[in-house]
């Protein structure tokens, strides 16, 4: 019986192409273990309110055990008729159990089912991917950890500023992520909320106990105003919003990836099973997975325009309008999921070439801070310094030279205040050391930075 659950007061059925371009049941099936979820909690609640009887709840657990079994293992028919995941599983429990089946609807309306569904569904995402964070943040830290002391130049517009180390470049990955997890966490505080019992949008005059159902879904509450509750999807906005700025973090250690595998660089070599050759060019290995990542970051940003674009005109209360939140909610679940996996994967996958690292500090000159500090510890106001230094780099570049390969003697032509003790000062590991304060690239920063990380995460 393909009949629609709402075809009563119609005189004739949709058409083929309607029935196809309203259906949802193509994606949303994927809620269907918490679609069954949701519904043994309502029934559960209904039966202790008195409107269901023990005999009822009974069959609908036992059907909807079956049901779930049959879902599980594919054998479950979805049908386009059908409409949606909701009322697929409403049919099969009744083609099961009979008249208790089309009575577990009762003060539910698939407007707060649905709003329930895509909560729980996303809840337990959430969970999900704020392991996923920390794996990867593990990975990282790891890394962080080898080359606590490795040298490399640290950019500003693109250009070798002063030195770092990478495993200090490496914890600002590490605390963009955790910023991340604790978004998803916070995010999660919004959607753990029960809308069941808001039915269509106005409550229902059956004596529902919400605050049970809540309980039984282990909610940390209702949501108390029935209109929200059916309409309002903020809670995935902002679940996305996180997704996106989380995909953004890593788009941005992506590109860094790009140019770092790239020869001109020359800074890391990332493991093959994560790049790809050419099919035409022999020679090439080129970083896929990092270019997919910072291209798979638009499609996420995408979805997020999206589902403002989609809630922006929406009077209250349920619009069908919604039904199109799925779609975006799951490829952004799907997305980041996969790319946090493959990162932290990829991440130990990284070899790192500390001698190309050196030799760009030392062609940027990147101790030139260093030396103008130098300076003004030695009195000189820290312009007049500036100057001097600027000086002596333009005389070290036409010398082919770095700053520490300059004699006492060249250096001291720039400023008398220079002594000995500036051969120190500008190398690149003198320069590091000095920056010995928290936040500070000093490799015994690095590593107590490594240490609070790893209380943090429990490693
Ligand atoms: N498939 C629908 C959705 O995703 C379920 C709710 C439908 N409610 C309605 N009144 N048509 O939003």
């Amino acid at each position: 019986d393909s009949r629609k659950a709402w075809s009563g007061r119609f005189n004739e059925p949709v058409s083929d192409l309607v029935k196809r371009y309203t259906a949802s049941v193509g994606f949303d099936k994927r809620m269907a273990e918490v679609d069954i979820q949701g519904s043994l909690a309502h029934a559960t609640m209904l039966q202790r309110a008195g409107v269901l009887t023990e005999d009822e709840l009974r069959a609908i657990q036992s059907g909807m055990a079956d049901i779930l079994d049959e879902i599980r293992h594919g054998t479950f028919e979805w049908s386009l008729d059908l409409e949606d995941v909701h009322m697929n599983i409403e049919r099969r429990l009744t083609q099961k159990i009979g008249d208790a089946g089309k009575r577990l609807h009762t003060g539910r309306s698939r407007n707060d089912q649905v709003a329930t569904d895509i909560r729980l569904y996303l809840r337990g995402a959430i969970d999900v991917l704020i392991g996923l964070v920390h794996e990867l943040q593990i990975s990282l830290l790891e890394l962080a950890e080898k080359h606590a002391a490795t040298v490399m130049p640290g950019f500003t517009h693109l250009q070798v500023a002063q030195p770092v180390t990478f495993g200090h470049h490496m914890l600002a990955y590490v605390e963009m992520l955790g910023r991340d997890a604790e978004r998803f966490a916070d995010a999660r505080r919004r959607v753990n909320r029960l809308p069941l019992g808001s039915a269509a949008l106005a409550g229902t005059t059956f004596p529902v106990d919400r605050a049970y159902t809540a309980e039984l879904l282990n909610f940390e509450g209702v949501c108390e105003n029935s209109l929200d509750a059916v309409s309002d999807r903020d809670f995935a906005i902002e679940f996305t919003a996180a997704a996106a700025l989380t995909m953004t973090h890593l788009s941005r250690l992506s590109e860094e990836l790009v140019l770092w595998m790239s020869p001109r660089f020359g800074f890391i070599d990332i493991a093959d099973r994560f790049c790809t050759g050419s099919s035409i060019m022999p020679q090439k290995k080129n970083p896929d997975v990092p270019e997919l990542v910072r291209g798979k970051t638009g499609r996420v940003n995408g979805h997020l325009v999206a589902l403002l674009t989609l809630m922006k005109g929406q009077p209250l209360a349920y619009n069908k309008d919604n039904q199109e939140d799925k779609e975006p909610l799951f490829d952004t679940v799907d997305t980041l999921t996969d790319t946090l996996r493959i990162y932290a994967d990829m991440m130990r996958g990284v070899t790192v070439k500390p001698d190309a690292m050196a030799q760009a500090v030392k062609q940027g000159y990147a101790t030139a801070t260093d030396l103008a500090d130098y300076l003004v510890k030695k009195g000189l106001p820290f312009r007049d310094a500036h100057e001097a230094v600027a000086l002596a780099v333009r005389y070290a570049e036409e010398k082919r030279r770095d700053l520490s390969e300059l004699q006492l003697v060249e250096l001291q032509s720039f400023s008398p205040l220079i002594e000995a003790d500036i051969a120190e000062v500008l190398t690149a590991e003198g320069s590091i050391a000095a920056r010995d304060h928290i936040g500070g690239t000093a490799p015994d920063q690095v590593r107590l930075q490594i240490s609070r990380w790893r209380q943090r995460l429990g490693v």
